[in-house]
């Protein structure tokens, strides 16, 4: 029995389907306002697999139907390359997010966020001034802190039930002081100096209740745009992985149907009696 190009043609049809959730995937992230939207250029391998996956099976899909072997080359070798690259995309993954996460504080519902949780390659960058500043102006252009504000029949929340929200890191680490510097509620993004002396933590000192300041300097708040892109990221990496499973399963498929087809083109034992009258071999793969 003989695999046939139809059999390439539904696996590269398959490899196609497979990369939609990848392009989704890189479009999910960048969609999601704030945080990923601030640093565009993480979802850009995402992007980039996802369409070079299309490409290619596309490629390997018109090699089976127009039975061209150097097409069907090309979608081997390519496909390979992809599958390396997405592992290597897994892996940088869950490395620049390995660990890190907030911290829960007494009676409030939201955690707080702390820099130096966090470690590795991207707290580097987001550590960077340079790079800080435009993720910090994106934020801010985002209007993430104003749009924190709520109101119940029209009274704005009060302290207490502020306390209790659930807030994105995003929120908790940028549009408020921490915790422990012991600031006054005043609504969600003012906050009064309270009677006490202040905590040591540098980002008691960033907090402003200038609007277009508010705590955008702070640690607090690079710890929460890393808090915020690890979830994120996590929730892509899962795709991910599923994605490259299938692909795996896929390719060794099309791998041994390629093969398949060679020997059978190759082999004088296994065809001879039908080898005498087989078309040239360009037109087998
Ligand atoms: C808090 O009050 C300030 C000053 O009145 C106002 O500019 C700001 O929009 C308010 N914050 C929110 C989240 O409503």
């Amino acid at each position: 029995m003989r695999f046939t190009n139809s059999l390439i043609g539904m696996i590269n049809f398959l490899t196609f389907l497979l990369s939609i959730p990848i392009l989704g995937g890189g479009i999910w992230l960048s969609s999601k306002a704030n945080t990923t939207d601030c640093m565009r250029f993480l979802q850009w391998p995402l992007i980039i697999i996802g369409i070079s996956i299309m490409v290619v099976s596309l490629a390997g899909f018109a090699g089976a139907c127009y039975r061209n072997t150097s097409l069907l080359w090309f979608y081997l070798v390519a496909m390979f390359c992809i599958i390396a690259a997405l592992i290597g995309f897994i892996i940088f993954a869950y490395g620049v997010t390995d660990k890190g996460s907030g911290r829960s504080v007494l009676n409030r519902g939201y955690l707080d966020y702390y820099l130096s949780d966090y470690s590795g390659w991207l707290k580097d960058r987001v550590d960077q001034d340079s790079y800080w500043s435009k993720i910090s102006s994106c934020i801010r252009d985002s209007h993430v802190c104003a749009n924190m504000g709520l109101e119940i029949n029209g009274v704005p929340e009060s302290a207490d039930m502020f306390y209790y929200r659930n807030l994105s890191p995003i929120q908790s680490g940028c549009c408020k002081p921490p915790t422990e510097c012991g600031y006054v509620y005043v609504n969600e993004t003012v906050w009064n100096q309270g009677g006490g002396l202040m905590d040591s933590d540098p980002d008691c000192l960033k907090w402003s209740n200038d609007q277009t300041q508010l705590c955008y300097y702070c640690d607090s708040c690079k710890a929460g745009v890393l808090a915020s892109l690890k979830k994120s990221w996590r929730k892509v990496s899962v795709i991910n992985i599923v994605v490259l499973i299938l692909l795996v399963i896929v390719y060794v498929v099309a791998y041994a149907a390629f093969k398949n087809n060679k020997r059978y083109d190759n082999d004088e034992p296994y065809g001879s009696a039908r080898m005498t009258k087989a078309q040239p071999s360009s037109l087998h793969f």
